[in-house]
C-alpha cells in the first residue's frame, strides 16, 4: 500500500500519479491536498506516519520542488526520502538506499518523466548486501 499527499504545488502531479497507479492497480491511500493551499509539511506528516504505523509500506509526496516534502519527511524517524528528477536516481535510491518515500517536484518534471520515476521507484527492491551496514549507520543518525 502506497500513500500520497501533495500540496497545492503537486496537486496537479498527483492527479497524473494516482491515474498511474490506478492502471498499474497499485493501491494506495490519499491523504491530501485536494488542491487548496496547504503547508507541505502538514501532508508529509500525514504520509510518513502510514508508514511508521505500517498501514503503508511506501510513500510518495509531491510539491512545488519536491524538496520542502523531502526536508520534512527525512525528519521523521523510520523514513528514508530521497527526491528524484530522474529514473537513475530513483532506482540506486531503491537498491543503494532502500528509500521509502519519493518526492517529486511537480514544478520541476514533466509527467512522463515522473510517472517513469514511479515506476522505477516501485518496481525496485533494495538490494541490502553492503548497504545495510551503511543504512544501519544512517539510522544511527536519526536524533542527531
Ligand atoms: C509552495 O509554493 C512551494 O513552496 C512548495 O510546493 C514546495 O516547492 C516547497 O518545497
Amino acid at each position: 500500500m502506497i500513500a500520497i499527499g501533495c500540496d497545492h504545488g503537486g496537486f496537479e502531479l498527483k492527479l497524473a500519479v494516482e491515474s498511474y497507479l490506478n492502471l498499474q492497480k497499485v493501491d494506495y491511500v490519499d491523504c491530501g491536498c485536494n488542491g487548496e493551499k496547504v503547508d507541505y509539511p502538514d501532508i508529509a506528516v500525514k504520509v510518513c506516519e502510514k508508514i511508521t504505523n505500517g498501514e503503508c509500506d511506501k510513500g510518495i509526496l509531491l510539491c512545488g520542488t519536491g524538496i520542502g516534502m523531502s526536508m520534512c519527511a527525512n525528519k521523521i524517524a523510520g523514513i528514508r526520502a530521497a527526491v528524484c528528477s530522474d529514473t537513475y536516481s530513483a532506482k540506486y535510491t531503491r537498491l543503494h538506499n532502500d528509500a521509502n518515500v519519493l518526492c517529486m517536484g511537480g514544478r520541476v518534471v514533466g509527467v512522463g518523466l515522473a510517472l517513469e520515476i514511479v515506476h522505477e521507484f516501485l518496481a525496485n527492491e533494495f538490494e541490502g548486501g553492503r548497504h545495510v551496514v551503511r543504512l544501519d549507520k544512517m539510522k544511527n543518525l536519526e536524533g542527531k
